[in-house]
């Protein structure tokens, strides 16, 4: 069996409104609001970066959960904003925080869907060998993408969020979780400069094609839609309830649009489904991990409530958690 035994995270406190944005490229305080919910996100600060926001996220949820960075036998860290190409994030993350010399993964490339798909493996890790997890979800996007672009810049921010995971009793157990990939969309959403088909060179840096993030959004939302509810329903069969049983969905939060469609598929009424997307924009594999040490730390989750997780992103993947608080 599988425990979460403390929950954590972390945003930048530099604000950036979607006005602040209208100054800079053509786009309204009122498209962005209308097409996305989103009014505000957080941006990293110059000395912030993946791995400082990770370490204090981490920090967090290690405070939560009673436990010191020593007592960790594992970090899985979902990201698709590295530090660095090499070596992972996860293990600048181990040195930073003060771990022992434990083995350490990133679990990259799956856009919005990592954190939630590094569950799974800790889940299946622990059940193996009793080990306590440290999973983080972290994207510095705003470093990553065009901020010319309107079609994508608008829509991101930057945070991080973590768990720690366990065998033992914890605050809640991940009951089940089941992920998926249809690698047939890879190039709906693909920020492809960087790596071996498209190396950095000089033509990347004058086209601007290094930072630029290609996404059909309309796609998108309709797959982000159909998985997250479809996956949102077989986790919650799997583990013998029905979705009647479920407390609180927290989805990815990529637009309010996106959220109130899955609510609606789900037939789940406004309040049973979790939204922070206006303060925070979609912050990729943090956006689960993030709301759900909100929805903890403000009592919007009470002991004995199902709690169904659920995350789309590019590949395209996806994956959803059925946890028992
Ligand atoms: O986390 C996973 C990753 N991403 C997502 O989940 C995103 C999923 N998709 C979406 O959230 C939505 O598709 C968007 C918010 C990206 C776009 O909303 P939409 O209703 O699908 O709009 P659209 O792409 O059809 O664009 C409508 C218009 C276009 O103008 P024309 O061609 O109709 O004249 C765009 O050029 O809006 C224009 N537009 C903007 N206008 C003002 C695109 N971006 C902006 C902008 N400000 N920032």
């Amino acid at each position: 069996m599988a425990y979460i035994l403390g929950f954590g995270g972390y945003a930048p406190d530099n604000v950036m409104t979607n006005n602040d944005w209208a100054a800079l490229v053509d786009t309204s305080d009122e498209w962005i609001t209308q097409r996305t919910g989103i009014k505000r996100r957080r941006i990293a600060h110059e000395d912030e970066t993946t791995m400082t926001m990770s370490v204090a996220a981490a920090e967090t949820a290690l405070e939560d959960a009673g436990l010191a960075p020593e007592d960790i036998d594992e970090i899985i860290l979902a990201t698709d904003t590295p530090e660095l190409m090499t070596p992972d994030t996860a293990a600048l993350v181990q040195h930073q925080l003060g771990c022992r010399n434990i083995p350490t993964y990133d679990l990259g490339g799956s856009g919005c869907a990592g954190f939630v798909q590094a569950v799974d493996v800790a889940k299946t890790r622990i059940t193996v060998t009793p080990k306590k997890i440290l999973v983080i979800g972290v994207e510095l996007i705003s470093r990553m993408i065009s901020a010319t672009d309107r079609a994508t810049s608008v829509l991101f921010g930057d945070g991080a969020g973590a768990v720690v995971m366990g065998p033992e009793s914890g605050r809640a157990e991940v009951l089940d979780v089941i992920s998926g990939t249809d690698g047939s969309h890879a190039e709906i959403l693909t920020l492809a400069a960087g790596g071996t088909r498209n190396p950095f060179n000089e033509s990347s840096l004058v086209s601007g094609d290094y930072n630029r993030l290609v996404m059909d959004g309309r796609k998108v939302f309709t797959e982000a839609v159909r998985r997250m509810s479809e996956a949102s329903t077989e986790v919650v069969k799997r583990v013998g309830r029905s979705i009647s049983d479920v407390a609180l969905v927290i989805p990815h939060q990529a637009n309010k649009r996106i959220i109130d469609a899955v609510g609606k598929k789900l037939g789940l009424s406004e309040d049973r489904v979790f939204v922070n997307v206006h303060e925070y924009g979609n912050t990729g594999s943090a956006t689960v991990p993030f709301a759900m040490w909100e929805a903890t730390r403000d009592q919007r989750i009470k002991d004995g409530d199902l709690v169904v997780l659920t995350a789309f992103g590019a590949g395209f993947h996806w994956a959803a958690a059925a946890v028992q608080f």
